[in-house]
């Protein structure tokens, strides 16, 4: 346990920070499990950084505090997570009362930046989901936070960690198409997954940071470390014309509404057990309503996104998100000097795609660990010569397999080599965030924005 526990302490700093951090840079004894905490027992808390932990890594850490603000949801969680620590409605006095050495933070977008500001404050390391945060004010504290703490932050960007797209990386960084000088990349939502995240907190600005951050940050993230570089400029244009006040009916909630016959997005949660549990049996407390309508007028975020980034290395991208899409997908093609890279995945013309796509959703958030196994092309054209596919063996659950090779990494054995530098840091994170807030106030202001502008970071021509 001793070794298992010294290990993670490890793979904490080599995924915060690179290479850099020598393990005496930690404070925690190396004879006890790791002491985690969790706040935000939503769905992503108590699966993916709950359940999943407690079921994988139990012989090196162990959970000794659970915070939300909604005490059913928070009862709900500590039982399906499986554990018997102590739960709190206040943050403070959950570290102050169980000291943690690890903080991972599973709250709304908006409130990431409070328990990331107070827990590096208090002492402990902290690990976040994606997005780091949504605005660049709230970023630049984080950063000021996490300088003055000497603690360290890790954002969980899963998607680098799907073999598919280290593949891509792999390619990319083996020169087989030159210097990279332009990128194309398109992500399409299905009218599942899409509208998912007009139901909830996502359709507002001021919880989720629009697509452009909460969903986005994962494609910038990705572009960033398939690009190598950090962007300098973004332009964007977005627009709100499908759901929100463009739908042509709207009511209470799906599960009550007056047009749940006529809606071609109904969505009956109470086919769903787990989301009863989850979310419905707690409403009385916070009303938090899951399976709201998603044409409700006070949705203000965009379901039309397009943008135009510049990055320090002159690469210029190319980049749209599309959020009712009959079905769900995306495509990258990267050209170089020597040629061009094609990637996508789930496009159902170009594959034998038998699934429907309501279950493709369910699939990709699946913790199970039983997958398809199939194999999917990348596509490297060089100059002058036949074009080349390159086959990936593929993983569908958990995000393309992404999931559970972070926590690997992070928990179980940090010393698998790393070449394509997957981990990220907080550096990663701004970079991310920072292109979909750059976009957003692009759109607002109708003027191209300087990512220097937004932070005291400096982009660089390579990454940082
Ligand atoms: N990496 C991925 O692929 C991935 C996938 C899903 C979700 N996520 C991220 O995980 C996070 C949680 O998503 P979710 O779908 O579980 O959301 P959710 O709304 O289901 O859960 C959030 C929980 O946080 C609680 N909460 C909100 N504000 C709080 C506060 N101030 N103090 C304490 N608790 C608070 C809520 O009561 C709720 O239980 C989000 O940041 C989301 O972006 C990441």
């Amino acid at each position: 346990m001793k070794n298992s526990r010294r290990k993670f302490l490890q793979s904490v700093g080599l995924l915060a920070a690179g290479m850099v951090i020598p393990i005496s840079a930690f404070g925690f004894e190396t004879s006890k499990k790791l002491k985690v905490v969790l706040v935000g027992t939503g769905v992503r808390g108590i699966s993916f950084w709950g359940k999943r932990l407690v079921e994988h890594y139990s012989d090196i850490l162990e959970f000794v505090g659970l915070c939300d603000i909604n005490p059913g949801r928070l009862e709900f969680g500590r039982k399906h997570i499986g554990v018997h620590c102590p739960t709190f409605s206040d943050f403070e006095k959950m570290v102050r009362e169980t000291g943690p050495d690890l903080i991972i933070v599973t709250t709304k977008d908006s409130t990431h930046h409070e328990f990331i500001i107070k827990g590096l404050g208090m002492g402990c390391d902290v690990l976040t989901e994606k997005p780091l945060t949504t605005d660049e004010n709230k970023c630049q504290a984080i950063i000021d936070a996490e300088r003055k703490s000497g603690k360290k932050l890790i954002v969980g960007f899963n998607y680098r960690w799907s073999p598919y797209n280290t593949k891509i990386k792999e390619l990319l960084a083996g020169n087989s198409i030159g210097k990279i000088t332009s990128v194309d990349f398109h992500w399409y939502l299905n009218t599942y997954h899409g509208a998912s995240y007009f139901r909830r907190w996502h359709g507002l600005k001021n919880e989720g940071g629009s697509l452009w951050v909460h969903k986005a940050t994962h494609h910038f993230d990705l572009l960033n470390w398939w690009i190598d570089s950090e962007p300098s400029e973004v332009f964007a244009y977005g627009d709100l014309e499908h759901y929100g006040a463009n739908g042509p009916f709207r009511g209470d909630k799906c599960r009550t509404c007056q047009h749940r016959s006529e809606c071609d997005y109904f969505w009956d949660i109470t086919k769903d057990n787990h989301m009863m549990r989850l979310y419905v049996d707690h409403e009385k407390y916070d009303g938090y309503i899951r399976d709201n309508c998603l044409f409700r007028d006070e949705i203000d975020i965009y379901d039309k996104m397009s943008a135009q980034v510049k990055y320090k290395n002159n690469v210029v991208l190319n980049y749209s998100l599309t959020t009712y899409s009959p079905f769900e997908g995306w495509r990258v093609a990267f050209n170089g000097t020597e040629g061009r890279l094609e990637a996508w995945l789930d496009i159902p013309y170009q594959r034998g795609e038998t699934l429907d796509q309501s279950e493709m959703h369910a699939l990709e958030m699946d913790q199970s660990g039983e997958d398809d196994k199939n194999q999917e092309p990348v596509i490297v054209h060089r100059l002058w010569k036949d074009f080349e596919t390159v086959k990936v063996p593929m993983e569908r659950g958990g995000h393309g397999g992404g999931d559970m090779r972070l926590q690997d990494k992070m928990f179980k054995n940090p010393d698998i080599p790393d070449p394509y530098g997957r981990a990220a840091g907080l550096r990663d994170g701004v970079m991310s965030v920072l292109i979909g807030i750059a976009a957003r106030k692009s759109i607002e202001t109708g003027l191209p924005i300087a990512i220097k502008d937004l932070t005291d970071l400096e982009p660089g021509e390579t990454r940082g």
